[in-house]
Formats: structure tokens, C-alpha cells, sequence
């Protein structure tokens, strides 16, 4: 604990996940994984630590998912926050809470954070020009807004970012804006927001980043710089929007607060709940001690989309409240891919979390010793289910599993599983391995405190081969014939090494090492303890501890992607579908008269391009009605026509003549109309509702 010893406790904090769709294996790989091990090494170390996540069910990501599914925004937050809870849990991601940012309690925190900035005139007031849809009368958050991006072309970027080319955007930086309401190109409309001058912080900023090199991540300390070189601007922390936490002031009625401003305190908000919960004071994880300002260890993992946030605005938010800790470190995870390509959600590119583990039943170290394996920890890495199949057969049942295996066999069949030791407790009595074993952990060590996971990782199966060869070069089995005590002090030492080995495997593959302590019948230990088996200690039975991948469910999966990938090539491309309007009630609908008829004569009205003067039996009477599809129908092809007409339409004149009612037509987004008719057989005057 070289860097972290002088820390009292740590907060340590994972992404809050957007609770709009399920947890994929790039998600795992990035913000949770690292986080969890770091955590749980912590945790073996008899730290005090808390570890926080929960959902972000705030911002246009949640209302544009229940726009998409038809849904309200509270039922999408509802169903993908347990699910995303679900999949944690499953996989063994050991939050101490796993919070909402819905909660009252977060949404109180979030309103305090803005008054206080507010209070002390942290906040610059600004009316600006911002989109909007006319249409739908509403200001259009950025993710409402594409366009095609200025810098590489790419005609779906977004009002805050092209992800093709990463740049980050203003919603006026688009070229050719496009409301993703309406489909119409928005208007500017001024409204007033309340900015946070990150340009006044930016001195405060440069100086606290410098201090960072060498200590943070390279890509997340280059990335930092780069904002910094472009110079710093004030940014908006609230919205007009009608989903969020509502800004306290009584002017901005209407108004919500910026989900970047209210996700992060999410972090504290939940420390909060936690520290309810559990009769802690959650201001000694979050705020200076007076007298010993360096007592808290505050750790952000993320992935590389979110530095600025954690690394810039959040620390910026944090320092014009006063009295919180900032940072100590960010290590954010570069990206994974998958078979090739970019994971991608909206192409369903991706190896699902709850669809792996109904694959794989039990199989979550699996994934979690792969993931590490190829954690992007310094540059994108990528996943195939190929190398899944080959690290879990040649690494996790060659080495690890087998050497634990034949260790448990052996003593079974030599010793009845019993450890005889008339001389205390079996300790190593080879000086090489104890020596060796004793270099795998510090070793490990230095690199889970550097977050280089992948290594430390590597440094733990290092001591499975280490014992593989042990026991290779030893031969108990052929030693048994002659030389019992050698064949017994051989198996002895293998069975302290692989104590050593469930000790160092718990961050990483925690189930894996429940497992084995169970064989080996002894209580879990931490770092700075050791196993004993004293004499007469009986070890369970033998299990294997993983099993082969097979071809066919590798072939499985990767024919899954394929026709995943052929469907979404094949799909036509969908025309543009018109947004639904805004609900409306019962009454609404049902005071609408809605009848079949037929079209009984059609002609054009002079001096118009689009209208036909029709005449209809309603079934009722015989009435008059212009409409609108003189461009789309011949008046003589469509005497006889069975149409909708809603008759209660107050008549209206146009161009001299009385329409009585309206003809309903089918319209889709390029503006092609047909006649909604009844399919069946239905005489006229029947009622449509
Ligand atoms: O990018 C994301 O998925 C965000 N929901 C991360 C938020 S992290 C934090 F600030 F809450
Ligand atoms: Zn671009």
C-alpha cells in the first residue's frame, strides 16, 4: 500500500449507468470490473472502504429509450434499473449500494448542490438562442438534435457529439439540424439558463491537472490537457426539459438541471443512503477532515467518454461548493470491441450480460477472468469468442483448475484428504517456492495499486503455473512408492501454495475461490492472514472447478452475431416514422364520430392543385366534403370507394364550397396518403371507434 497507506478511507465509485437498456460486456470491462477488484483487494487489506454506483435515470438518454418503446420515461428507469441491478449482483460487482438518482433523497442533494452555487453567485445568467421543435412546442435537448458534423461529414451526429469522430458539439455547430421529434428542421428561440464558468476555473484546473502527470493515466491526463489547451467555456447546468430534477428557483419553472450536474452527485447521494443505512457519517467519505485534509481517497472508475465529466466539471462543481475532496485518481478504461467491431447497442453488436449468463449458467468467472484478461487499460482492446473459448480451456482448466484439481485427488488418494502433520501446522518448506510465491504477491500488489489489472491477474495464475511445475518436477505419485514423507511434503507445499492461490484469486474470481476454500475446508482469509492446516485437518471432496468450452456453443455465439449483423444489413431501411403527439383523454377520442362511407362522385375544385370535391354516403345522409388528394387520386378512379369520414367535424368552407367532415387517410413520413377503409364487409354509416 505504497501510495494509499496514508489514506484513512476510500470512496471508490463506478459510472452510474444510464437505466436505459441492459448491461453488455464492454460496460463490465470498463467502469465495474476494475472497480470491483480494486475494491475487493481494498476490502482484503482491512480498509475502510465504500463503494458506490446506481442508476443515472435522468437526461434525454432515458426519454428518448421511452419515446422508442412507446413507454413513459419512470417505467423504462423501473424495468432496466433491476435489470442492470440483476446483472451485477450476478456477476459478483460488490457495490456497497447500488442507488437511483430517481430517490427524493438525491434529488434533494442534487437541489442543494444548485442553491448553493447559486447563493454564492458561482452561476453566470445567460439568455442564448437554442433550438426548438415548433411542432411539438418544446426547446430540444442536444441527443433531440442531429445534423451532420462539421468536422468529418458524419450526417448523424448529435447536438453534443459525433461519435463517429468524437468531437464534442454545440447544438448550433450542425450542419442541416434536424428535430428528432418531428423531423422538421428546428428554430432558435432564446431561453435563459444558468452557466457554470468553467472559464473562471480554469487556472484552479490547470494547476490541480498538473499536479497529476505521471500519477494518472496517460490517456486520461492527455485528454485532460487537450480540454484545457482549447480553453475552457462556461457551460450550461440547467435544461428545458420535462424530465430531471426541476431547477429550485421559482424563475426557472419548467426548468431541470443538466444530467452531467446531477449524475456525479449521484455519488454522494447514495453515500448518503448507504451511510443511513448503515449508522456511518457520510461526510467523513466525502468531505475534508479540518485536521488531516488527506484522509480521504476518493476514486473514480469510468470509461474514457466520461473523463471530462469526472476530471473537469465535476471537480469544478465540487470546488465552488467548498469543503469536498476532489479526485485523487480517475483511471478511465479505453473501449472493447467485439469480433472485429465497435460494441453497438443500436445495432445489437454486443454479448449481453443477462443473455451470457443464460448461456453460460455459472460461468460469470469465466467471463470475468476473460474481461480481465483484455481489460483496455491503455489502448481499445477487443473481445472474440474464440479467445473466450481459448483462455477458459488452456488457462482456467489446464492451469488453474488442473493443478488444483490434481493437488485435491492426490491427497484424497495418497491421505485420505487428511493433513498429517505431527509437527504443528504445514507451512512451505521449500524455500524457492515460499520465496517465489512471496514475489507474486508483492508483485500483484504493486500492480493493483497502479491499476494494471490485466498484470496483477497474470501474476496470480504465475503461482498456478509456479505450482504446476512444482508438482510436475516433484512426482508425488511415483515418490509414494518409495518415499511417502517426500510424496507428503510435496503435497503439503502444493496445498499451502493453493491457499496462497485462493487468496489472491478473491478479488478477481470470487466464486472460483469460495470454491476452493471449501475444498480446502478453511474460512477465507485476507491479505495479512494466513491458512492453517493443523494436523488432522480433513479436506473436502474434489470438484472440478471449470470445464471445457465446447466448439459448437463457441459457433453458437458467433453465428449469434452474424445473423444479429445480417438482420441489421437486411432491415429495410425503415422510412422515418412521425413521432406520436401528446396524449390525449378518452373523452377526447370518443367525441369524435367516426363512420364508414362510400364516395358517390369526385371532381376537381377549379383553380386548386390538391382539392376534389367529393360527395359521401355516410350511411346517415348524403354530405359534401373537400379533401385534400387531388396530387394522389384521379377523381374517376375512386367512385365507389369505401372510406372513414368523421362526421362531426364542424363544416368548414373552402374555397366556396360547405365541407361536412373529413375523409381519414393514412399518411407516412414522405407524405404518401391511402384510404383507411374497413376491410370487412360494412355498410355504410357503421361506427369506427
Ligand atoms: O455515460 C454514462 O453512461 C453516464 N450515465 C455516466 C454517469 S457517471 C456519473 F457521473 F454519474
Ligand atoms: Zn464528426
Amino acid at each position: 500500500m505504497s501510495q494509499l497507506n496514508k489514506y484513512k478511507r476510500f470512496t471508490i465509485t463506478s459510472a452510474l449507468p444510464y437505466a436505459n437498456g441492459p448491461l453488455h460486456i464492454g460496460h463490465l470491462a470498463g467502469a465495474y470490473l476494475p472497480a470491483d477488484i480494486f475494491v475487493r483487494y481494498l476490502r482484503m487489506l482491512k480498509k475502510d472502504v465504500v463503494y458506490i454506483c446506481g442508476s443515472d435515470e435522468h437526461g434525454a438518454a432515458i426519454t428518448i429509450k421511452a419515446k422508442k418503446e412507446g413507454t413513459t420515461p419512470q417505467a423504462i428507469i423501473d424495468k432496466y434499473h433491476k435489470q442492470i441491478k440483476d446483472s451485477f449482483e450476478e456477476f459478483g460487482v460488490s457495490f456497497d449500494i447500488y442507488h437511483r438518482t430517481s430517490s427524493a433523497i438525491h434529488h434533494d442533494l442534487s437541489q442543494e448542490f444548485f442553491l448553493n452555487l447559486y447563493e454564492k453567485g458561482e452561476f453566470v445568467e445567460k439568455f442564448s438562442e437554442q433550438y426548438y421543435d415548433e411542432d411539438f412546442d418544446q426547446f430540444l435537448a442536444d441527443r433531440y438534435i442531429t445534423g451532420t458534423c462539421p468536422v468529418c461529414s458524419n450526417d448523424r451526429a448529435y447536438g453534443d457529439q459525433c461519435e463517429n469522430c468524437g468531437t464534442s458539439l454545440n447544438p448550433t455547430d450542425l450542419i442541416n439540424p434536424v428535430s428528432t421529434l418531428s423531423g422538421k428542421a428546428p428554430v432558435l428561440k432564446p431561453t435563459k439558463h444558468w452557466y457554470l464558468p468553467l472559464d473562471k476555473y480554469q487556472p484552479w484546473l490547470e494547476k490541480w491537472i498538473d499536479e497529476k502527470e505521471g500519477e494518472w493515466k496517460v490517456n486520461v491526463f492527455g485528454q485532460c490537457r487537450s480540454w484545457l489547451k482549447s480553453g475552457l467555456q462556461p457551460r450550461s447546468m440547467t435544461r428545458d426539459l420535462d424530465w430531471g430534477i426541476d431547477v429550485p428557483l421559482e424563475e426557472a419553472k419548467g426548468k431541470k438541471l443538466y444530467v452531467w450536474m446531477d449524475a456525479p452527485i449521484g455519488y454522494i447521494s447514495a453515500t448518503k443512503q448507504w451511510a443511513i443505512d448503515n449508522q456511518k457519517d457520510w461526510q467523513q467519505y466525502w468531505k475534508k477532515q479540518a485536521d488531516d485534509a488527506d484522509d480521504t481517497c476518493l476514486i473514480h472508475f469510468i470509461g474514457k467518454d466520461n473523463i471530462v465529466f469526472h476530471c473537469i466539471i465535476f471537480p469544478a462543481i465540487l470546488k465552488a461548493h467548498g469543503d469536498y475532496v476532489l479526485p485523487q485518481n480517475v483511471p478511465a478504461n479505453e473501449f472493447l470491441n467485439l469480433e472485429g467491431d465497435k460494441l453497438s447497442t443500436s445495432r445489437n453488436h454486443a454479448v449481453w450480460l443477462h443473455e451470457y449468463l443464460e448461456e453460460f449458467p455459472g460461468k460469470q468467472d469465466e467471463l470475468r477472468y476473460v474481461l480481465t484478461s483484455i481489460l483496455p487499460e491503455t489502448a481499445d482492446s477487443e473481445f472474440t469468442w474464440k479467445d473466450y473459448q481459448a483462455r477458459v480451456n488452456n488457462e482456467l482448466v489446464a492451469i488453474l483448475g488442473n493443478y488444483v484439481n490434481r493437488v485435491m485427488i492426490l491427497m484424497h488418494k495418497f491421505f485420505d484428504g487428511k493433513v498429517e502433520s505431527e509437527g504443528g501446522n504445514i507451512t512451505f518448506t521449500d524455500n524457492e517456492l515460499n520465496a517465489e510465491v512471496g514475489r507474486y504477491y508483492d508483485e500483484l500488489g504493486k500492480n493493483l495499486e497502479s491499476y494494471r489489472f490485466r498484470q496483477a491477474l497474470q501474476n496470480v495464475m504465475d503461482m498456478a503455473r509456479l505450482g504446476n511445475r512444482y508438482l510436475t518436477e516433484q512426482e508425488p505419485w511415483k515418490s509414494i512408492k518409495t518415499d511417502a514423507e517426500a510424496a507428503k511434503n510435496a503435497l503439503h507445499n502444493s496445498l499451502v501454495l493453493i491457499g496462497h492461490l485462493a487468496t489472491c484469486l478473491q478479488p478477481f474470481l470470487p466464486r472460483t475461490a469460495e470454491k476452493i476454500f471449501g475444498m480446502l475446508n478453511v474460512a477465507p482469509v485476507t491479505f495479512d492472514e494466513e491458512i492453517t492446516f493443523a494436523n488432522g485437518h480433513q479436506l473436502n471432496a474434489a470438484s472440478l472447478l471449470f470445464e471445457k468450452i465446447e466448439d459448437e456453443a463457441i459457433e453458437k455465439q458467433v453465428q449469434k452475431l452474424a445473423d444479429k449483423k445480417a438482420a441489421a444489413a437486411a432491415a429495410p431501411k425503415l422510412a422515418p416514422v412521425i413521432p406520436a403527439k401528446p396524449n390525449i383523454s378518452f373523452d377526447d377520442f370518443a367525441g369524435m364520430d367516426i363512420r364508414t362511407g362510400t364516395i358517390l362522385t369526385a371532381e376537381k375544385v377549379a383553380k386548386t392543385k390538391k382539392l376534389l370535391k367529393l360527395t359521401i354516403d355516410t350511411g346517415i345522409d348524403q354530405r359534401t366534403v373537400v379533401s385534400g388528394i387531388a396530387e394522389h387520386y384521379e377523381p374517376e378512379a375512386i367512385i365507389g370507394q369505401q372510406v372513414s369520414i368523421l362526421v362531426n367535424l364542424e363544416p368548414r368552407e373552402i374555397k366556396g364550397i360547405m365541407s361536412q367532415g373529413m375523409i381519414l387517410m393514412a399518411e407516412n413520413a414522405e407524405g404518401k396518403l391511402c384510404f383507411v377503409a374497413p376491410t370487412g364487409d360494412m355498410p355504410n354509416g357503421s361506427v369506427i371507434r
